[in-house]
């Protein structure tokens, strides 16, 4: 088996891969906007007799996290054919994909994963829990009476290319885990192929603002249903922005207030999310858990320096694996900055580099994770840390990879 990156005459192949194990019929399209999203000298494929068998890349990527920002490596594209399967070829694929963010210098590697089962083992933490949030328009009634002072315009394609960026972007900087699009990777982003449409109408683009300002925008498909002459569409809220409160509430205001929708489904919203505190009835609003971006530590000093901590605090942490970052880390954070050093100190918490990234953007708690039998050390320790970690602002990524 031969590893390396792809060059332009294997896309081909790569393709087929990603295409045979998402059981996915790519069309020309596809393929053209899986080509432009390629950063190919990142990618790595596995070649059995020069054939792709297995596939996988990064994308160049820089995080929130608490307080701040680190570079990261994007995850994507993994696939191994069934008729490879269980031989080691995501190991070894993901061997060179952590080898080139450490070249990159990314402290971080980032993904989202298929399946739970599969990135544990190379020390990647689930860091980033979301929510899918479901209501019936007919329970939605707002607290809040008052008309917004802003106003909602609906926009094309084009226009949404111009103006979202600057929308999102004012709040990138507030939720750990969220990731700045490139133009790039809005323009691919909001290519809307008919294949991810799953049946339901292109993107629909609607845009808050104030004096003309943008401040909130909702990203939505709408799914057409009539049963026995009433109107039965669900609306699929994707992307719901808002910068400031009035913002976020005039943007579901307008949502709850499209005609013949009988359910309106909003995905990858943070499980802090005001959403709930606006309306009456909140109980109708159900709340299912998901998954959002798993992250792996590659360098603990720097990952940790580069966040902030919520009070005073210094913790000594023993990583026991993976190998290239096991080791005793002394920890010494606040609001206004951190430094970590490898130590020979005794530990005072003991844990797998997977619990501290589930821990590092301030979801989840080490207590719950010691309760698991996760994380080793005694309840005080535990109790500070978790201070030390958490944050104020929920976990949050709206941009997929
Ligand atoms: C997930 C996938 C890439 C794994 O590739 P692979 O080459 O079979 O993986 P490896 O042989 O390197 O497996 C390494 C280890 O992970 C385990 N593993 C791999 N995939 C797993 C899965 N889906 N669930 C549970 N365990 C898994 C293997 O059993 C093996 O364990 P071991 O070291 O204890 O023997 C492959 O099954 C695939 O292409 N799946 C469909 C596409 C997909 O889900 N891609 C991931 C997108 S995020």
């Amino acid at each position: 088996m031969e590893y390396r990156p792809i060059t332009s005459d294997d896309f081909d192949g790569y393709v087929g891969v990603l295409a045979h194990v998402f059981a996915w019929d790519p069309k020309p399209e596809e393929i053209d906007v899986e080509r432009k999203a390629t950063e190919f000298d990142r990618t790595i494929a596995a070649f059995d007799d020069g054939a792709v068998v297995g596939t996988g890349a990064n994308i160049t990527f820089e995080m929130t996290v608490p307080g701040g920002t680190a570079r990261a490596g994007g995850v994507t594209a993994i696939g191994v054919l069934p008729s490879h399967r269980r031989g080691g070829v995501l190991t070894q694929m993901m061997g060179r994909l952590l080898d080139d963010s450490r070249e990159h210098e990314e402290p971080l590697s980032v993904l989202w994963a298929s399946e739970s089962s599969i990135y544990g083992r190379y020390g990647f933490g689930m860091a980033n829990r979301l929510a899918t949030r479901e209501i019936e328009r007919a329970h939605v009634t707002f607290i809040d009476t008052k008309p917004s002072p802003g106003r909602v315009r609906l926009i094309e394609k084009d226009e949404a290319l111009e103006r979202l960026p600057a929308v999102l972007d004012q709040v990138v900087d507030r939720y750990p885990g969220m990731i700045r699009r490139s133009p790039l990777k809005w323009e691919v982003d909001l290519s809307d192929l008919e294949a991810w449409r799953g049946g339901a109408t292109a993107n629909r683009f609607a845009l808050y603002e104030e004096g003309g300002v943008g401040l909130g925008y909702a990203r939505y498909r709408v799914k057409e249903e009539w049963k026995e002459g009433h109107p039965q569409n669900t609306l699929l809220a994707n992307e719901v922005i808002g910068v400031n409160d009035d913002a976020t509430l005039g943007m579901w205001r307008f949502l709850f207030g499209i005609d013949l929708t009988k359910t309106v489904k909003a995905r990858v919203r943070p499980l802090r999310d005001p959403l709930a505190y606006f309306l009456t009835d909140p109980r109708r609003l159900s709340f299912k858990v998901t998954e959002g971006i798993w992250v792996r530590i590659l360098d603990v000093r720097v990952a940790l320096e580069a966040r902030r901590y919520p009070v005073e605090g210094a913790i000594t942490i023993e990583i026991t694996g993976p190998d290239d970052v096991a080791g005793v880390y002394r920890i010494e954070g606040g609001p206004d900055g951190a430094s970590c050093r490898r130590t020979d100190g005794e530990p005072d918490l003991r844990m797998g580099v997977t619990q501290l990234g589930m821990r590092y953007l301030g979801d989840h708690d080490f207590a719950t994770l010691a309760a698991a039998g996760l994380v080793e050390g005694d309840r005080d320790a535990l109790q500070r840390a978790d201070l030390m970690f958490g944050w104020h602002e929920p976990t949050w990524c709206v941009v997929g990879f």
